[in-house]
C-alpha cells in the first residue's frame, strides 16, 4: 500500500507485530459498512464517477457475502482487516478500487469502524443485563415473602425475604443498563471524514456519511476524531462495573451453595462434579463469572494505560485497543448469560433460609425498636436492654423470643407481653413497610414496576 516509498519490505518479526487482521477481523461488517457509506457519498460529491463507485458498491457487496460464507482470510502482509477489504476489492473490481481510498485515512476508518462495533456491544449488553433482570424479577415476584436473614459483615443482622434480596441485584443491573444507554449516547459522532488526522480537502459531505451510518452527526474535530478511544473505554467501564455487579451476585451464590450455608442448591445444568470426590457439586460457572469480572477489570484497566500517555494524533499502540475491548465483550456476554441461566434454575431452600434467619437472634432490633415505640425509651438505651436480653437467650440456649416474661422483665420491667408479637421473623419483616423496605408487601410493588419497566 506504500510500497512508492520503500525498496525492501519488512522483517518477518515486524510484519507479525504489526498485523492487527487476526484480531480485527472481527471489524468486517463495519468496515464494509463504512466503505460503503464513503463510496456513496463520494460519488454524490461527484468525487467518485458514476460507474466506479457502482463497481466499488457492488464488489464491496460481493466481499461482504465471500466472508459471511468463507470467513476472512488472514493474510499478515495485508496487515489488517481494512487492507484485507480494499485488497480483495482491487482483485474484484480492477483499478477503481484504488479510488475508495479518496478523502479518508485508515486512522478515521478503524475509528469509524470500531465505534461502530462497539456501539452494537453496547446495545447487546444492555439488552443482555435487561434479560437478567427479567428472570430475577421473576424469582423474586415467586419469592417475596420467603423470609432469609440479611447480612452485614457477614454475620446474621435483620431478617430480610428472598425476594427483596434478589431484587437489589436488579437495581443494579438497572444502573448498569443506563450506564451503558448513557454511554451509547455519548457515541453518537461519527469519524469518518477526519482522514489521517487534518480533515480532508476534498469536498466530503460528514454529515452524509455520519448519517448513512446511523450517527447524529460528524464529530467536530478532526485531531480529536483519530485519537479519541474514549468511546471503547465508556463501553469497558460500564461493563467492567456490570461485572463486578455479576460479581458479587456469583460470591454470593457459591457461599450459599457451600453445604454449612445450603441456601440454594444448584441445577445439574450449572453445576460441575469432581473427578475424586464424588459427593462434590461445585459452582464453577459462579466462579467464572466471578473471575472473569477479574479479567475484565484488567482489560480496562490495560486500555486506560495504553492510552494515557500517547499524544495527538494516532500512533500505532492504538491498534491495542480491540484485543481488550473483544474480550471483555465476550466475557460478559458469557458472564450474563450463565447468570441468567443459574438464577433461572436455582433451587432457593427456603426453609434452612428462615432457619438460618431465626437463630441468630435478628429480632434484636425489633426489640429495641418495641422499647423505643411502646415504652418511650430512647433508642441508645433500648438497644442496651436488648443487648442484655440477647445475653440471657445465649446463656439460656433460646431464642429471643422463648425467653419467659418475668426474665425479660427482671432486665427491664417496662417490658410486657405484647412485646412477643414483634419478636418473630415473620412480624420482623412484615413490619419493614418504609418505601424500599424488606415487607412482603413492598416487595410485590417492586417486583410489579420492575415487571411494568421492563414489559
Ligand atoms: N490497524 C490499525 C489500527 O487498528 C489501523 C490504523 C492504521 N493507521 C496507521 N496510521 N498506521 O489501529
Amino acid at each position: 500500500m506504500w510500497g512508492g516509498r520503500f525498496a525492501g519490505g519488512p522483517s518477518a518479526v515486524m510484519q507479525q507485530i504489526n498485523a492487527s487482521i487476526p484480531v480485527d477481523k472481527r471489524l468486517w461488517r463495519e468496515d464494509i459498512a463504512g466503505s460503503k457509506a464513503h463510496a456513496a457519498m463520494l460519488r454524490d460529491r461527484a468525487i467518485l464517477s458514476n460507474e466506479d463507485a457502482a463497481a466499488i458498491l457492488d464488489g464491496l457487496d460481493s466481499i461482504a457475502a465471500e466472508f459471511e460464507r468463507d470467513g476472512v482470510p488472514e493474510r499478515l502482509e495485508l496487515e489488517d482487516i481494512h487492507m484485507t477489504v480494499e485488497s480483495r476489492l482491487a482483485e474484484l473490481v480492477g483499478p477503481a478500487a484504488g479510488r475508495l481510498h479518496t478523502a479518508r485515512s485508515r486512522n478515521d476508518q478503524v475509528a469509524t469502524d470500531f465505534k461502530l462495533w462497539v456501539r452494537r456491544a453496547c446495545a447487546e449488553a444492555e439488552a443482555a443485563a435487561a434479560a437478567l433482570q427479567h428472570t430475577l424479577v421473576g424469582r423474586a415476584g415467586e419469592h417475596a415473602d420467603a423470609i432469609m436473614p440479611g447480612f452485614t459483615h457477614l454475620q446474621v443482622a435483620q431478617p430480610v425475604t428472598l425476594g427483596h434480596h434478589l431484587l437489589a441485584y436488579v437495581e443494579m443491573l438497572g444502573r448498569d443498563r443506563s450506564r451503558l444507554s448513557d454511554a451509547l449516547r455519548r457515541m453518537d459522532e461519527c469519524p469518518l471524514g477526519a482522514a489521517a488526522l487534518a480533515g480532508t480537502g476534498f469536498p466530503v459531505d460528514r454529515h452524509a456519511t455520519a448519517s448513512a451510518l446511523g450517527f447524529a452527526g460528524p464529530t467536530a474535530n478532526s485531531l480529536d476524531s483519530v485519537s479519541d478511544r474514549d468511546f471503547a473505554l465508556d463501553y469497558l467501564s460500564a461493563a467492567a462495573q456490570c461485572s463486578l455487579h455479576l460479581s458479587r451476585l456469583a460470591e454470593e451464590l457459591i457461599v450459599w451453595a457451600s453445604p454449612p450455608f445450603g441456601f440454594v442448591s444448584l441445577s445439574d445444568q450449572w453445576s460441575t462434579g469432581s473427578s475424586i470426590m464424588p459427593q462434590k457439586r461445585n459452582p464453577d460457572g459462579a466462579e467464572l463469572v466471578r473471575g472473569h469480572s477479574g479479567r475484565i477489570l484488567g482489560l480496562l484497566t490495560g486500555l486506560m494505560v495504553t492510552m494515557k500517555g500517547l499524544p495527538l494524533a494516532y500512533s500505532k499502540d492504538m491498534q491495542d485497543d480491540k484485543a481488550p475491548v473483544f474480550e471483555v465483550h465476550d466475557l460478559l456476554m458469557l458472564s450474563l448469560a450463565a447468570m441468567t441461566g443459574m438464577v433461572e434454575t436455582t433451587r432457593f431452600r427456603t426453609d434452612r433460609m428462615r432457619a438460618a434467619a431465626v437463630n441468630g437472634f435478628s429480632t434484636a432490633t425489633d426489640l429495641a425498636d418495641w422499647l423505643v415505640r411502646e415504652a418511650g425509651v430512647p433508642f441508645r438505651e433500648a438497644h442496651h436492654i436488648t443487648g442484655r436480653a440477647v445475653r440471657a437467650a445465649e446463656d439460656r440456649g433460646c431464642d429471643l423470643w422463648d425467653l419467659p416474661l418475668d426474665v425479660l422483665r427482671n432486665i427491664d420491667p417496662r417490658i410486657d407481653q405484647r412485646v412477643y408479637g414483634v419478636l418473630t421473623v415473620e412480624a420482623s419483616v412484615a413490619s419493614r413497610t418504609s418505601y424500599g423496605g424488606t415487607a412482603p408487601e413492598r416487595v410485590r410493588e417492586q417486583v410489579a414496576r420492575w415487571q411494568a419497566l421492563l414489559g
